[in-house]
């Protein structure tokens, strides 16, 4: 367990494409949600987003250092693709270990790394 001011946030998107079986069926998202919830249970918060703008990248999520180590320069992070079980162990084992800032980013989240998007507009998500 680690207090507040030193637990990652994981922001986890789910609106009209993240999460959403018409774009990726086969993908249990509420699973995935729920092994997140579990996995970093007293090591880092979630929160779940409305859509992030990045819809062509979903599912998104963006993990956020703990506070101090944001004080202290680390950035957050942008992950796009992000619809296998070990793509979430992988997230999992990173917050374990205190996210960005503490720990380097596994190897199979590299991979997902993605910039912070442009602002989309309306109607770009390619699902309406
Ligand atoms: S629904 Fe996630 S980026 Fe749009």
């Amino acid at each position: 367990m680690r207090s507040p001011s030193r637990e990652p946030t994981v922001t986890v998107c789910r609106d009209c494409c993240c999460g959403s079986t018409r774009k990726h069926p086969g993908v249990d998202h509420d699973a995935h949600l729920e092994a997140l919830r579990g996995g970093i249970a007293g090591y880092g918060r979630i929160v779940v987003s409305q859509c992030l703008l990045a819809c062509d990248r979903s599912n998104v999520m963006v993990v956020t250092p703990a506070p101090a180590l944001r004080r202290a320069g680390a950035g957050s992070v942008w992950l796009a693709e992000v619809l296998t079980t070990a793509h979430i162990h992988a997230v999992v084992a990173w917050i374990r270990a205190g996210g960005p800032g503490a720990a380097p980013i596994p190897a199979e989240l590299a991979a997902l790394r993605s910039d912070r998007p442009a602002l989309l507009p309306a109607g770009s998500c390619g699902i309406d």
